[in-house]
């Protein structure tokens, strides 16, 4: 291995995989030899914006929600320079010396940062690193981030400004698909949470995960991964790669979705593998309802030929049931709500 001797070695600098990195036999991906899947549906959302195109892809985007619970969307407006600016900054952020991440972990409060090692399901540890923080009210959290890389701030709230703006959109599309009011989730949506992640190079890919098969608790989650491959989806049962396509959003319908669609749309079950080769770099924003509201199946689409199939909850209730997004979370919202 080529390292200078000033450099820091981290957890990831190994020849062999440990084995308290290890996965059960059932967990881990065993074959990586899978093809990608030519059959996620890519959206291109110019065409949406056009009289023509705006019916199509309004159909293209429950289809994709309903048979897969992922789609990809291109040309969405959000500028290559915002996106590059936002993985540039992520990048920076993992490749600091390790005591400019770790100062402030663990129970801090605004931000967390975990090493792998702090990770585990039961004492087995993903092979990625990841940062979270909550992002609403936007003002109010941003000088809550981590104040290194100095850019990190200014970058990833113009990114977060963005992803306000398209996810509402994509929202939309979908209320005006489930034919709910268009504007159902305006007061109760929010971009609540950003999760980036560091999955290093692996020696033994087979072995490890980066992050475990789940569904996410969102009501949908937009994740931008640069160029690298890794994320799986399950679908019918098996597990197909999504590919990687320039400036693009992986979309996918997260549980309180699936819940207000009374099961019409499916929130999809997705894992990392990781690579021996290439690092993957991930931005994971979860559009959430907000804490205080109660998710249950829409009305309307509830009658006697579709049954209600889910409990009411209120949001914030379920995330604490269900430890969604990790133990902090509600110590992460809570952070931001007590400064007000
Ligand atoms: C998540 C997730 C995938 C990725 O954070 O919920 O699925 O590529 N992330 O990091
Ligand atoms: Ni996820």
């Amino acid at each position: 291995m080529d390292i200078k001797e000033d450099k820091e070695l981290r957890w990831f600098d190994v020849e062999f995989v440990p084995e308290d990195y290890i996965f059960s036999k059932e967990e881990r991906p065993q074959n990586l030899d899978i093809p990608v899947c030519d059959l996620i549906p890519v959206i291109d959302l110019a065409k949406a914006a056009t009289s023509n195109g705006h019916t199509q892809s309004i159909e293209a985007v429950l289809t994709a929600s309903q048979e897969f619970g992922l789609f990809q969307v291109i040309n969405h407006g959000i500028s290559e320079k915002t996106l590059n600016d936002a993985m540039s900054v992520v990048k920076e952020f993992f490749d600091m010396p390790s005591k400019d991440r770790t100062g402030i972990v663990p129970h801090m409060k605004n931000w967390i940062y975990t090493n792998s090692t702090d990770y585990a399901k039961d004492g087995v540890h993903l092979w990625r690193e990841n940062l979270k923080h909550s992002c609403h009210p936007l003002e109010k959290s941003i000088p809550l981030w981590p104040h290194k890389p100095t850019r990190y701030q200014e970058v990833i709230a113009a990114y977060v400004v963005e992803i306000q703006k398209l996810s509402s959109r994509i929202l939309e599309m979908i209320c005006i698909g489930l034919g709910l009011d268009p504007e159902f989730f305006n007061d109760k949506s929010e971009v609540q949470l950003l999760s980036t992640n560091f999955y290093p190079p692996c020696p033994d890919p087979t072995l490890t995960l980066g992050i475990l098969a789940h569904q996410d608790p969102s009501l949908i989650t937009l994740l931008y991964q640069g160029n690298s491959t890794g994320l799986q989806v399950l679908k019918d049962g098996e597990w197909i790669n999504v590919g990687a396509i320039p400036n693009a959003f992986v979309v996918n319908i997260g549980n309180q979705l699936e819940i207000i669609s009374n099961g019409k749309l499916k929130s999809i079950k997705h894992r990392v593998v990781n690579s021996m080769h290439e690092t993957r770099r991930s931005i994971a924003t979860f559009v959430n309802p907000s804490p205080d509201s109660i998710i249950e199946p829409a009305k309307t689409l509830v009658n006697e030929l579709e049954p209600i199939r889910y409990k009411a909850s209120r949001y914030k209730e379920y995330v604490h049931r269900n430890k969604a997004f990790g133990d902090y979370t509600v110590a992460l919202q809570n952070a931001v709500h007590s400064e007000s």
